[in-house]
């Protein structure tokens, strides 16, 4: 391996301690993280979600990264000012923000919102998206949390009414590489969650036939992937944060990733350092790569 190549990258070793220690700031033992910010063109601009209030609330890229490598449930409390009911009394809504979530079985259609809302946070109930037009009633939003509803399918044509959607999080549905294919088509996406829903080994072809080209953003922890070949991913040209931790992954090949950023395999078991440079030479596969972890 040429592990020269990340350097001054940040490193988890698979040990205790970090391999490589250059005095940055290390709090936690498992990892290094480069006390040099990232520089503007590749910091996040989107209110992420699955690390989301950590960079919307103004917390560093450092906060934001530990957050999701090491406490991915953690939720932030934030002001969300004077929210109004709204949505059939279902939601509370200020002009851009809807928050309809935690309702269960009681609430399985996506009400009547204000017009500017492009945020909507729809967790914890019962989406049955079962027809097209499920949508319908929020057109117009950027960004969609609609983890924990017990999702088994989708609808073929559900996302394509919302041609402005950029940020979407179905962590903890019941749906497979198949049944997620509805998403997978919404070209515009930039960051996608799809933690803890049992999803095995990536298919070969998964990206060839779906390439988000501005994905930037994966989620896939918590899932069931014993092997994993990155060449999968390679079709996502502008990926650059990888997070793939709690899988059980024995095997893992490596390719040439140009634009990653952060790869965490955390707690994954994988049995020995996976191969960071080409096969004959010292070029790193992974040559914008500023945090790895593994353990
Ligand atoms: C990030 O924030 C932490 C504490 O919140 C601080 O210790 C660290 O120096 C900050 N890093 C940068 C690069 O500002
Ligand atoms: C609406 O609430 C969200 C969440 O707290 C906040 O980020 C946003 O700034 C608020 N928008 C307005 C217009 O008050
Ligand atoms: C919330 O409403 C109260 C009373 O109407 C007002 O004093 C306060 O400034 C408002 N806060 C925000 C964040 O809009
Ligand atoms: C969405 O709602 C859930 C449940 O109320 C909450 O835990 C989560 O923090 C919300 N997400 C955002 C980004 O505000
Ligand atoms: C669903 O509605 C019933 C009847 O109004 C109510 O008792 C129950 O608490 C609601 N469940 C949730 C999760 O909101
Ligand atoms: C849109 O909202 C209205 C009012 O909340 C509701 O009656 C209707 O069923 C919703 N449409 C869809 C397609 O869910
Ligand atoms: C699928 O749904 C069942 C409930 O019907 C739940 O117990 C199970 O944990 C879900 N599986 C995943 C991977 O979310
Ligand atoms: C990984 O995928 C690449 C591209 O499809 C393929 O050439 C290679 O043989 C695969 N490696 C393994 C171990 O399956
Ligand atoms: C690497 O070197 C081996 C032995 O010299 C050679 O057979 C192989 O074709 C080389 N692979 C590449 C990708 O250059």
């Amino acid at each position: 391996m040429c592990l020269a190549t990340l350097f001054p990258l940040a490193v988890a070793a698979m040990g205790e301690k970090s391999l490589l220690n250059n005095g940055g700031d290390s709090s936690d033992p498992r990892t290094f993280v480069p006390n040099n910010e990232l520089p503007p063109a590749v910091r996040p601009e989107t209110g992420d979600t699955g690390e989301p209030s950590a960079l919307a609330s103004g917390l560093n890229e450092s906060d934001a990264i530990r957050t999701v490598a090491f406490s991915p449930d953690e939720e932030f409390n934030s002001d969300f000012g004077n929210m109004t009911s709204c949505g059939d009394g279902m939601c509370r809504c200020n002009a851009t923000y809807a928050d309809c979530s935690k309702h269960g079985a009681n609430l399985t259609y996506v009400p009547q919102l204000p017009p500017g809302v492009t945020f909507l946070n729809f967790t914890y109930n019962r989406a049955h998206i079962n027809h097209d037009d499920f949508f319908r009633n929020v057109t117009g939003i950027d960004h969609l949390e609609i983890g924990d509803n017990e999702i088994r399918w989708i609808s073929p044509g559900a996302f394509k009414t919302l041609p402005k959607l950029k940020i979407l999080d179905l962590g903890r549905n019941n749906l497979t590489y198949t049944t997620l294919a509805p998403v997978l088509s919404v070209k515009t996406l930039t960051k996608l969650n799809v933690i803890e829903m049992s999803l095995g080994n990536v298919p070969d072809d998964l990206f060839h036939d779906y390439p988000l080209l501005q994905l930037e953003i994966l989620l896939m922890y918590g899932n069931k992937m014993r092997k994993l070949n990155l060449s999968v991913f390679a079709p996502l040209r502008n990926l650059r944060k990888l997070v793939l931790g709690s899988n059980k992954i024995s095997e893992i090949e490596t390719t040439y990733l140009p634009n990653l950023r952060y790869l965490s395999l955390d707690d994954c078991g994988i049995p020995f350092f996976p191969e960071t440079c080409g096969e004959n030479s010292s070029a790193s596969l992974f040559p914008r790569l500023e945090t790895l972890y593994l353990k």
